[in-house]
C-alpha cells in the first residue's frame, strides 16, 4: 500500500461526488469530497446535521440508498475503486475488511436472537473452508469478469439516470412555462416544444449509448465469462480432490482407531479409544469449516477484549438484558469478530449518557492502539472530537471546507464555519451551547454558489457570494476552503469568544499542554 511520509494509507477518497434522486430534482449530498485514512488513526468527520456525513460513510461501506448514485470521484482501498467493484467482491470487503457501528445499538441488534450467535453468525457464515478454498482459487477469475460486468451496466445506468434526471427537471420547466403568463399560448407551446425534443434527443442518445456499450463489452464479457467456466472446473475438481483427501485420511484414522477398539477389553484403553475418536472426528470438521465450538471461543475472546464481564454466561442472554452501553460493545464486537482493518463509527454514542458515552470512547481508542484499526469516527459535536480524533475533516453541505490534524483545528481553526462549530460546543457543566448557529443550512437540490457557508457568516465578503474558495494551505498538513486566507483578504482573527471556548474545552479534555509545543 502507499505510504505517506512514514505514514500508511488505509483507503483514499478522491473527489468523491454522491447525489440522490428526489421528487424535488438532484439532490447534490456529496460534492468533491476526498480524504485519506492512515493505519491506526482516528479520523474525525464533524459537520451539522445533513452535511454529508452518513452518505459519504455508507457509500464506503457500499450501502448507498437506491435512488443514490456515485457521480464521480474514487474510493481506493487495497489497489482497487469501491465504488466501481462487483456486488460479489464489495461483499468480501464489507463487514470483513470494513466495518460499520450506527448511532443506535438496538436498531443493529436482533431482539430475539442470542448475542453469542449474533457475534458468530458471520464467522459460521463465512467459515466453510471449502467454500472459501474454492472462492479463492477462481477469485481473479471472478472478480475480472464480475468487476467489466458491472463498469458495463454502470456505463448504462448511469446514462439512465442522466436521463431519469433530465426528465424531472423538464417536467418542472414545464410546469413553470406553462404557468407563465408573461408568455403567450404560441411562446409556451414552442418552449414546451423544445423541451420534448431535448428530451427526444436524450433518449435516442441513451438508446445509442447502450447498444455501443452493449457491442463493445460483448466480446470482452464472453472471453472473461469463458475464462471464469474454466477456472471453476479446475477449482472445483482441486477443492474436491483435498476434500477427499482429508476424508481419506480421517477414515483411516477412524478404522485403526475402531479396530483397536473392537480388540481392546482393557476399559481405561477403551476410554481413551473413544476421545481419540472423537478428537480425530473434530480435527476432521474443523478442516472443512469452522466449527460452532471455535466460533463461541472466538466471540467469548473478542466480548472480553471489548469489556464485557462474564461473557461466557453474556453469550447466552438477548439483547434486552443488556444496557444500552453494553449493546454498543456487542454491536463492536460484531464488527471485530471479523477482524477488520477499517471501522467507521457513525455517531456511535450520540444515544449513550455521557458517562457510557466516554467508556465507550476509551474503548475505540484502545482499539485502535491495540489493533492498529484505522477509524473514521463521524459526529456532529467537536466536544468528543478533542479527546478522541488524530485528524479532523470539517464538513459543509457536501465538501470538507477544513481539514487537519486535531490541534490545527482545534487551535488555529480558519474556516468561519469551524469557528462557528467550535462555538456551539456545549459547555461541560452548564450544557448550555455558547452561540448557535444562525440560519440553516443550504437546500442542496440547489447548492448555492461560491462558499456554501456565507450567508450565515458574518465575515462573508462580496467574493463568497461569486465564486466557490479553493483549498488554501494552512500547514503541510491543514487545509482551508476559505477567501479569508486569500492574500487580498482582509485580516480577520477568530473571534475572541470562540477562542476562549477552546481553551476552555482543550483544558478540560486534559490537553492544555499536549498540543503545545
Ligand atoms: N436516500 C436519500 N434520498 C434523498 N436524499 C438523501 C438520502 N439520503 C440522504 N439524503 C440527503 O443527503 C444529505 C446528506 O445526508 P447525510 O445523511 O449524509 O447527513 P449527515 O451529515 O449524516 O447528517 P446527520 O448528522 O443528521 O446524520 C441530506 O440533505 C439528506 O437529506
Ligand atoms: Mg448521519
Amino acid at each position: 500500500m502507499k505510504k505517506h511520509r512514514d505514514k500508511e494509507v488505509v483507503i483514499k477518497v478522491e473527489d468523491l461526488s454522491i447525489s440522490f434522486s428526489t421528487d424535488h430534482g438532484r439532490l447534490h449530498a456529496v460534492r468533491g469530497v476526498s480524504f485519506e485514512l492512515y493505519r491506526g488513526e482516528v479520523l474525525a468527520i464533524v459537520g451539522e446535521s445533513g452535511s454529508g456525513k452518513s452518505v459519504s460513510a455508507k457509500t464506503i461501506m457500499g450501502i448507498l440508498a437506491p435512488n443514490g448514485r456515485v457521480e464521480g470521484g474514487r474510493i481506493m482501498y487495497g489497489g482497487e475503486d469501491l465504488t466501481k467493484v462487483s456486488e460479489e467482491e464489495f461483499h468480501r470487503i464489507r463487514g470483513k475488511k470494513i466495518g460499520m457501528i450506527f448511532q443506535d445499538p438496538l436498531s443493529s441488534l436482533n431482539p430475539i436472537m442470542r448475542i453469542g450467535k449474533q457475534i458468530t453468525e458471520a464467522i459460521i457464515i463465512n467459515g466453510n473452508k471449502l467454500k472459501l478454498m474454492y472462492e479463492d482459487l477462481i477469485y481473479e477469475d471472478n472478480v475480472a469478469y464480475r468487476n467489466a460486468l458491472t463498469k458495463a451496466r454502470g456505463e448504462i445506468d448511469t446514462s439512465a439516470f442522466q436521463l431519469r434526471n433530465l426528465k424531472i427537471e423538464n417536467k418542472y420547466k414545464a410546469r413553470a412555462i406553462r404557468e407563465d403568463k408573461s408568455l403567450t399560448g404560441a411562446d409556451k407551446r414552442a418552449k414546451l416544444d423544445e423541451l420534448i425534443e431535448q428530451i427526444k434527443a436524450a433518449d435516442m442518445e441513451h438508446r445509442a449509448l447502450t447498444k455501443r456499450i452493449k457491442a463493445e463489452y460483448k466480446p470482452i464479457l464472453a472471453e472473461l465469462k469463458a475464462k471464469l467456466k474454466v477456472a471453476q472446473k479446475k477449482a472445483k475438481a482441486e477443492v474436491k480432490a483435498y476434500h477427499n483427501e482429508l476424508k481419506a485420511e480421517y477414515k483411516k484414522e477412524r478404522d485403526a482407531l475402531r479396530a483397536e477398539y473392537k480388540a481392546t477389553k482393557n476399559v481405561e484403553r477403551r476410554k481413551e479409544l473413544r476421545a481419540s475418536l472423537k478428537k480425530a472426528r473434530l480435527d476432521y470438521v474443523d478442516k472443512t469449516r469452522v466449527t460452532r465450538q471455535v466460533a463461541h471461543d472466538m466471540a467469548v475472546k473478542v466480548m472480553e477484549e471489548v469489556g464485557i464481564p462474564n461473557a461466557a454466561r453474556r453469550f447466552r442472554q438477548y439483547p434486552f438484558e443488556f444496557s444500552g452501553g453494553m449493546r454498543q460493545r456487542i454491536v463492536i464486537a460484531i464488527a471485530l469478530i471479523q477482524n477488520p482493518d477499517i471501522l467507521i463509527c457513525d455517531e456511535p454514542t450520540t444515544a449513550l449518557d455521557v458517562t457510557i458515552q466516554a467508556q465507550i470512547l476509551e474503548l475505540l481508542l484502545r482499539l485502535k492502539h491495540e489493533r492498529q484499526l484505522s477509524i473514521i469516527f463521524i459526529t456532529h459535536d467537536l466536544g468528543v472530537v478533542a479527546n478522541m480524533a488524530d485528524r479532523v475533516a470539517v464538513m459543509y453541505a457536501g465538501r470538507i471546507v477544513e481539514y487537519g490534524k486535531v490541534e490545527e483545528i482545534f487551535y488555529n481553526p480558519k474556516h468561519p464555519y469551524t469557528w462557528a462549530l467550535l462555538s456551539s460546543i456545549p459547555d461541560v457543566d452548564t450544557k448550555e451551547r455558547l452561540e448557535a448557529i444562525p440560519g440553516t443550512p443550504p437546500n442542496m437540490v440547489y447548492p448555492p454558489k461560491g462558499d456554501a457557508f456565507a450567508p450565515r457568516s458574518k465575515y462573508a465578503m462580496a467574493v463568497d457570494f461569486i465564486e466557490e474558495p479553493p483549498y488554501f494551505q494552512v500547514s503541510e498538513t491543514h487545509f482551508a476552503r476559505t477567501w479569508l486566507l486569500d492574500p487580498r483578504a482582509p485580516k480577520v482573527e477568530m473571534p475572541k469568544i470562540v477562542s476562549e471556548r477552546i481553551r476552555i474545552s482543550l483544558e478540560r479534555a486534559g490537553k492544555g499542554g499536549e498540543f503545545n509545543g
